[in-house]
């Protein structure tokens, strides 16, 4: 079976963070004989750099055929005033919506040596491991009409368009359903059905997927500002969330400070699934951006990286095992008090990027 992975480190601390995922894979080959065979190439500002653009043709062939794409980060000041349509983000749009990657996987987990630095109070948050699934490619974000128009009176008008089909919604609330089955079985989806149209299909294409095909699983609904509210009242009742572009942009922000840092989160995104195979085309990225502030300086967590490889072993490849291990181990590396600044406690000297990989492997060959 191949296992090929793309990996695209990016700019800033992207290529800091993904040296270190690869050191753990490389763990992997030599101790699991899980036989990844990896190709690398460059996307975002350093792309633009080489190609004049923030992603070749070439490298998004690569990406269209290989089982996974690992991405860093892109961005930074040094491209900040490029011509919108050659940005570094453009290079991941641009993979995200060729690969047709509609559903965006953001987990919210709380290790619980961690539990302290969560926004939240510890025992609120202390275990907390729910799932935010965002549609990614539809809504408002790419409704048409769309733009700014200047009118008669001098005055201007700003237009954006939330518009979502009935296929749009379903492929979305397939793969929450599927999720949830592997998990405590329960789906919670959220729109604003009492002020939208588009939240009103929402809600009544959920509920037939789940009628239709996913019976067994339990589906809930709510609105989206209550959702808001609860997940910083009580957020260890929900499990799967699954919700719109919009809202789910907001909501996964808002979940992602329960977790503590933004140098721990990890996503992935999941395109349709091979009616031959079943595999779904799949990138996995950090939730983070470039962090131009500390980049080149050796002290990024690389966490979030190598916690998307481990979402990368679960969801590309079926390894839950493998997934288990890597995210056991970055739990031992917390529990023995191994910190990058970004979440050392006061008085607690932090530890570099290296230093945290280095941990990462040594707690995979004591497991
Ligand atoms: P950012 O996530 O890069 O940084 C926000 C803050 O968190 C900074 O203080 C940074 O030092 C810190 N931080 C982030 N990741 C960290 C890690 N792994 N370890 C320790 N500290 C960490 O967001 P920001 O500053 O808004 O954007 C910087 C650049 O990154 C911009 O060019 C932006 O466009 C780009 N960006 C790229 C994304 C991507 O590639 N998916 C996502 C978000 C932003
Ligand atoms: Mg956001």
């Amino acid at each position: 079976m191949s296992r090929t992975l793309l990996i695209l480190p990016g700019d800033g601390i992207g290529p800091e963070a993904m040296a270190e995922t690869v050191k753990v894979i490389d763990w992997f080959n030599a101790n699991r004989a899980t036989g990844f065979e990896i190709e690398e190439d460059l996307v975002g500002g350093c792309a633009y750099d080489v190609h004049g653009k923030p992603l070749a043709d070439a490298t998004m062939d690569r990406a269209q055929q290989v089982d996974a794409v690992l991405l860093g980060a892109v961005g930074g000041p040094k491209w900040d005033n490029l011509d919108f349509s050659v940005k570094p983000e453009r290079g991941l749009l641009r993979l995200r919506k060729e690969m047709d990657l509609f559903a965006n996987l953001r987990p919210a987990i709380c290790f619980p040596a961690l539990a302290d630095a969560s926004s939240l109070k510890k025992e609120l948050v202390e275990g907390l491991d729910l799932m935010i699934i965002r549609e990614l490619t539809g809504g408002v974000y790419f409704g048409e009409p769309r733009g700014i128009t200047q009118m008669n009176d001098g005055t201007r008008r700003g237009v954006n368009t939330q518009v979502y089909t009935t296929e749009e919604i379903r492929r979305v609330a397939r793969v929450a359903f599927d999720l949830a089955r592997k998990r405590s079985n329960r789906v919670l989806s959220s729109e604003k059905a009492n002020v939208m149209e588009s939240g009103i299909l929402w809600r009544e294409e959920v509920q037939w997927v789940h009628d239709n095909e996913f019976p067994d699983v339990e589906l809930s609904h709510m609105y989206a500002d209550a959702v808001a509210m609860q997940l910083v009242r009580r957020p260890k009742q929900f499990d799967v969330i699954v919700t719109d572009n919009l809202f789910g942009d907001i909501l996964s922000d808002e979940a992602s400070m329960l977790s503590g840092s933004l140098g721990m989160l990890p996503s992935a995104s999941l395109g349709a699934a091979d009616p031959a195979t079943g595999k779904r085309k799949a990138l996995y990225e950090p939730v983070h951006g470039s962090a131009p502030d500390i980049a080149g300086q050796g002290i990024a967590n690389p966490l979030a990286c190598i916690l998307s490889f481990a979402m990368c072993l679960r969801y590309s490849f079926d390894m839950g095992a493998d997934a288990d291990l890597l995210e056991a181990a970055v739990s031992k590396v917390l529990d023995d008090g191994v910190r990058t600044g970004d979440i050392a406690e006061p008085g607690v000297a932090p530890v570099g990027t290296k230093e945290m990989g280095d941990a990462v492997v040594a707690a995979l060959g004591a497991l």
